[in-house]
């Protein structure tokens, strides 16, 4: 074990949250409960180390300065801006400490689906075919194909995201774009609708030292997965975790997609079915995705990956998204279920977490 370090904790906690009279209920559903700090903190000192929560909001810098601490394990999504998950990793550069986790062009990267998706189609990386919509009048391009999916460009735990969010017609699409403007104020992505499985992968540790944003190494120039990229990839210090499905099947009339609704209110309902049933090869393939789109992002530490099976194509994989900053919730969260699945606890997950950024920043 590393020596005894003191850490910060900082989250966003959804009581703190602002409120104002037009905001929608899932509003801050991407923000956390006390639970979560609690429990990484009860992790940290389970891990050796001391740990002390302060709110991520602008008054951190004073408790900062006046109680270094070694490392922060940062969790926070921050409120307002296009670039909000890179607010206190900037704030953390600033003040010279290093944290957990992506730093601030990846965070800002991947928060913005439709960024993150131009760089994926630059690396031949598999995502859906998508527009963006700056208002609702502008032309759905040709190629754009019902049925589509609309999504804001910048939220997390399906926010904005419900059954209306898959189009079958223009009468649906601008009524969507519509709502989306003005829910969310921010652009909206259309992307092609990927019918089929739902499955998610987790991974803690990095490849290589600087985020290169560039693939695995051995790829670099041929593009295409290699045998024994994998071990490499593995024995470079990336655990991955098992892949989660979430069985959609009950709520194929209602839903039919991972909504805020399953994610919110019925999360302790679901089935997930992790290690999910996959062939060895459909399994290779989805861990080298998600190697692969984790270091193009340049992220650390941790990461999940959000992938759609088109059941019109094979089960081809389809990236969705990469989320540097997944949820951490005991219980709940799919990273956490995932890691449940190999028999790694939510405390031995977060020291798995910390002792990768503890080697990153040479803490040891
Ligand atoms: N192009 C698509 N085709 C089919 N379903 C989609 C598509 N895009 C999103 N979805 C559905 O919406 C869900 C949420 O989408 P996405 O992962 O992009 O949002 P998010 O709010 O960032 O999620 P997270 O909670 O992982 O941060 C997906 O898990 C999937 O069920
Ligand atoms: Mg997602």
């Amino acid at each position: 074990m590393s020596r005894k370090l003191k850490i910060a904790v900082l989250a966003n906690l959804k009581k703190n949250a602002p409120k104002f009279d037009d905001l929608s209920d899932d509003y801050w559903d991407d923000l956390d409960s006390e639970k979560t700090p609690e429990a990484i903190i009860a992790a940290i000192q389970q891990g050796g180390h001391e740990a002390v929560f302060y709110e991520g909001d602008l008054s951190v810098v004073d408790k900062l300065r006046a109680n270094r601490p070694d490392l922060v394990f940062n969790i926070c999504e921050s409120h307002f801006g296009d670039s909000r998950e890179s607010q206190i990793p900037a704030l953390l550069e600033m003040l010279r400490l290093p944290y957990t986790g992506s730093r601030v062009l990846t965070l800002a990267l991947c928060l913005d689906k439709p960024m993150t998706k131009r760089l994926l189609n630059w690396h031949e990386l598999p995502t859906p075919a998508f527009q963006t919509f700056e208002n609702e009048n502008e032309t759905l391009d040709d190629d754009m194909i019902f049925p589509l999916f609309v999504k804001p460009a910048r939220e997390g735990t399906s926010v904005g995201i419900s059954s209306k969010s898959i189009v079958r017609d223009e009468k649906e699409l601008r009524e969507q774009l519509r709502f989306v403007f003005q829910t969310y104020k921010q652009t909206a992505l259309v992307e092609k609708y990927i019918a089929g499985r739902e499955v998610t992968l987790g991974i803690v540790g990095n490849i290589g030292g600087f985020s290169a944003r560039r693939l695995p190494q051995r790829l670099y120039g041929t593009r295409r997965r290699t045998p024994g990229d994998l071990d490499d990839i593995r024995a470079g210090g990336l655990l991955f975790l098992p892949p989660m499905e979430v069985d959609l099947k009950p709520y194929q009339q209602t839903e039919g997609i991972y909504t805020n609704r399953l994610k919110t209110e019925l999360a302790e309902q679901i089935t997930y079915l992790c290690p999910a049933p996959l062939s060895r090869e459909q399994m290779e393939e989805l861990n080298w995705l998600t190697a692969a789109v984790f270091r193009v992002c340049g992220c650390h530490d941790f990461s999940r990956v959000d992938f759609r099976l088109d059941e019109n194509d094979n089960f081809k994989p389809y990236i969705l998204e990469i989320n540097p900053l997944p949820g951490l919730t005991p219980i709940i969260s799919d990273l956490v279920i995932e890691a449940a699945a190999v028999n790694i606890s939510h405390a031995e997950l977060v020291n798995r977490v910390l002792d990768a950024a503890i080697r990153r920043h040479g803490l040891l």
